[in-house]
C-alpha cells in the first residue's frame, strides 16, 4: 500500500519524506489556506521534495476553468497530479486531460456510484472521503469496500482507490486489509502509526538491562 501524506505543510513533508515511507502528497484548497502562503510556490517545493505524486486541486468549476488551471498547475512539475471534484464538468475534464497524459486525482467522492464514474472517466486516482462520510452517520469504510470490489470486477480499469479523509490508523489498517491502492494520511495520524505502549516499555526495560552489564556496542 502507498503511503500519501494529506497536508500542504512543506517542513511536516520533509520530516515525513526523510523516513523513506513517503511515497506521494495529496493538498486541498483548505491545506494551502492553511498553510498561508502561496499555492504555486508551496505545491513546487513539496515536487521538490518527494519525486512522487503531489496532487494539486483545481478551484474553477466550470470545464474551460479547469482546464485552464490544471494546464498551469501540470507546469509546476511533471509529477503534479491535478485534482479536479467529482462533479459532471470534473469528470469530463478528467477525460480530456487523462487523454493527453495528465495524472488526476478526482476528489470528494462519496458513493459507489461515483467511483464507477471517476474510473471509466480513466482517473489516475479515486479519493473516497471515509471520515467526512462517518461524521454524518454513514460507514465510510463500506465505500472503500465497495469501490474495491467493483474495480477488481472490472481489471480493465485501471483507477487506483486512494483512501482520503483519514482519521485514525483504524481506517488505514481497514483499507489495508480491502486492499486499497493508496491512503492519503495527515501527518499527526502517521505519527501515531509507529506508537505502542508495549514498544515503550520494552525498550526501556532492555536499556535498564542492558546498563545493568556495563558494556557498550561500540
Ligand atoms: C483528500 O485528498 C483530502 O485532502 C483530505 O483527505 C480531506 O480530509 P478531511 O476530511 O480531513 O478534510
Amino acid at each position: 500500500m502507498k503511503f500519501f501524506v494529506d497536508t500542504a505543510d512543506v517542513s511536516d513533508i520533509r520530516s515525513l519524506a526523510e523516513t523513506g515511507l513517503l511515497d506521494g502528497v495529496t493538498t486541498n484548497p483548505s491545506l494551502i489556506a492553511k498553510a498561508g502562503r502561496p499555492m504555486v510556490e508551496v505545491v513546487k517545493e513539496i515536487c521538490d521534495i518527494t519525486p512522487g505524486p503531489v496532487s494539486a486541486e483545481v478551484t474553477a468549476t466550470d470545464y474551460d476553468g479547469m482546464m485552464r488551471e490544471g494546464e498551469y498547475l501540470g507546469r509546476i512539475a511533471p509529477n503534479v497530479v491535478i485534482k479536479l471534484p467529482l462533479t459532471e464538468a470534473g469528470l469530463r475534464a478528467c477525460k480530456h486531460m487523462v487523454n493527453n497524459g495528465v495524472m488526476v486525482n478526482v476528489t470528494l467522492c462519496f458513493s459507489a456510484a461515483q467511483a464507477l464514474l471517476a474510473a471509466k472517466a480513466g482517473a489516475t486516482f479515486i479519493s473516497p472521503f471515509v471520515g467526512r462520510l462517518d461524521d454524518i452517520g454513514q460507514d465510510g469504510m463500506k465505500l472503500i469496500a465497495d469501490t474495491v470490489q467493483i474495480y477488481r470486477n472490472y481489471p480493465a480499469l485501471k483507477t487506483e482507490v486512494l483512501v482520503a479523509s483519514i482519521r485514525h490508523p483504524i481506517h488505514l489498517i481497514e483499507a489495508a486489509k480491502m486492499g486499497a491502492h493508496v491512503a492519503t494520511i495527515p501527518p499527526a495520524v502517521i505519527r501515531t502509526l509507529y506508537k505502542h505502549p508495549l514498544t515503550d516499555r520494552g525498550l526501556e526495560s532492555f536499556l535498564a538491562d542492558w546498563k545493568k552489564t556495563g558494556q557498550s556496542i561500540l
